[in-house]
């Protein structure tokens, strides 16, 4: 077990005294007591280091999505994806740090809020009061908000995958109300959770992103958005640059995609969805998706209108077993477009007569993080799998998105193999295959670590990490900020608020 606090390095994976057969250190009810309702919202709360010091070149504005409110009226969500989502902004300047969180005001929030009670399902399994006769056939969507946020222009988008994101301040987390990107989406349309930040392989940088109407076919509408203004073309942040629709056989689950220079590129799970017990009141919608036995995963490759192949018809190829929520990043090598995405043997979901909170993680398969090449010219595609440790929650540095990496960061599990929640930070040498580890057990739990690149530096590991991390000792939420070359701490910020294991969230550079 490693100490909270200290840095591990392992030459190698398996080197490492972790204690691969160890049991697990820490305590279900420390996990566990993350799950609770936000009850404030501050605003601007001056956040000092407990330990360390904030770095004066850190200049900008961590923004965290996740869910925030997890009961209503003695009702808990059968899942915590299914909380109202909740903004938590750090604003850092001059080596200060502002604290502020705001619920997004959705619809559906602002009807319960009133309320004082759950109107609406969810999409995993949490029901309305009254059981199935009382659920079927209500197959209203809450748009909640809750699992990504990411600036664009002069507003910050709070993303939830099937429908469009809402358009919040940048500044006070105001809820300025659904979005349609002036004009660019339909009312209720699919807008993804998991945009991709083009940081300038065709001149300027660029949001890509997706959405996807799903059903024996599905639509994939590929997006790319500027994010800066280009006085000499008129063109603005946040405007429509390209636009392209490709319909593929068979139902989609796809959360998250990766970019190439010329690639968008896409893995379609072997799964199928069976609506019934949705209609019927008895599962989320979630809930009835399952792995399909004998099914051939695909990867779709959208050539990118930016790119060589714009124009092009997409590119089907066979996947490998396994399924996939989030990819680390992909990158061309002449022929070969290469994917690195973190699997699971089967598709994780919390049946219907389950707790979330007492789940069983050794049931459970674990992430682990695997390179896929293929071979665009014959079709191939080998397989390596990185890692032995579980993991969820990687990113390599935003200014080599769609390039090859040599250093990737990721949240992983304290012990070396099995599955286990979300420990410790890691960073994995892709060359060399070292690993350095910062932990925060036996108490602490992370969340999505935020890669933040030391400005002017071209050095690829030099910069910062920001992680939130669930305190179990103090029964609420630090910031932690790590050196991402070293893994050393260089300051930790003990936050007057308690965060719910959060989902997505990204840095706005000063
Ligand atoms: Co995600």
């Amino acid at each position: 077990m490693t100490a909270a606090g200290t840095v591990q390095v392992e030459p190698t994976e398996g080197a490492g005294a972790a204690g691969a057969a160890a049991a697990p250190a820490y305590d279900r009810a420390d996990w566990a007591s993350a799950f609770r309702n936000v009850g404030v919202e501050l605003e601007g709360v001056v956040v000092t280091a407990a330990r360390g010091e904030i770095p004066a070149d850190l200049e900008g504005t961590l923004y965290r999505n996740g869910p925030g409110r997890l009961e209503r009226g003695g009702l808990w969500v059968h899942h915590p994806f299914d909380g109202d989502g909740m903004i938590t902004s750090l604003r850092f300047e001059g080596g200060q740090a502002q604290l502020r969180n705001r619920f997004i005001r959705t619809e559906g929030w602002q009807a319960e809020e009133q309320a004082g009670k759950v109107l609406y399902r969810g999409v995993f399994g949490s029901q309305k009061p009254g059981g199935p006769l009382a659920n079927a056939f209500d197959l209203r969507l809450k748009n909640i908000a809750n699992t990504h946020v990411v600036r664009l222009g002069d507003q910050l988008l709070a993303l939830w995958e099937a429908a469009e994101p809402h358009s919040l301040d940048p500044d006070t987390l105001e809820t300025r109300g659904l979005s349609r990107l002036d004009g660019v989406l339909q009312p209720g349309e699919a807008f993804s959770a998991h945009p991709r930040f083009d940081p300038g392989h065709h001149g300027a940088p660029r949001m890509v992103t997706f959405g996807v109407k799903t059903g024996p076919r599905s639509t994939i509408r590929l997006m790319e958005f500027a994010v800066v203004d280009d006085p000499a073309t008129g063109v603005k942040a946040g405007q429509l640059l390209s636009d392209r629709r490709d319909s593929f056989g068979g139902f989609a689950f796809l959360h998250d995609f990766a970019i190439t220079p010329n690639w968008a590129v896409f893995l379609q799970n072997a799964i199928a969805f069976n609506p019934l017990p949705y209609l019927l009141g008895r599962k989320g919608a979630a809930q009835c998706l399952q792995s399909q036995p004998g099914g051939q995963a695909k990867f779709w490759l959208i050539p990118r209108d930016s790119g060589a192949f714009a124009g092009q018809a997409p590119r089907i190829i066979d996947a490998p077993d396994g399924f996939v929520f989030h990819h680390l990043n992909a990158w061309e090598e002449s022929e070969t477009v290469v994917v690195e995405s973190i699997y699971y043997s089967d598709f994780p979901s919390i049946g219907p007569d389950e707790d979330f909170r007492s789940i069983d993680f050794d049931l459970l398969p674990e992430g682990l993080l695997e390179q896929c090449r293929i071979n665009l010219s014959d079709g191939s595609v080998s397989t390596t799998r990185l890692s032995e440790r579980c993991c969820e929650f990687a990113m390599v540095n935003p200014e080599r998105e769609g390039l090859p990496c040599r250093y990737a960061w990721m949240a992983v599990a304290e012990r070396e193999t099995g599955n286990d929640p979300l420990q410790a930070i890691k960073k994995l040498d892709l060359l060399s295959g070292e690993r350095r580890l910062w932990s925060a057990s036996p108490r602490g739990f992370v969340s999505e670590p935020v890669m933040v690149p030391r400005p002017g530096s071209a050095q690829e590991d030099d910069g910062w990490l920001l992680c939130v991390v669930w305190n179990g000792a103090r029964c609420a939420s630090d910031l932690v900020i790590l050196d991402s070359a070293t893994m050393e701490e260089v300051a930790v910020l003990e936050l007057p608020l308690a965060i719910p294991h959060g989902l997505h969230g990204s840095w706005a550079q000063a």
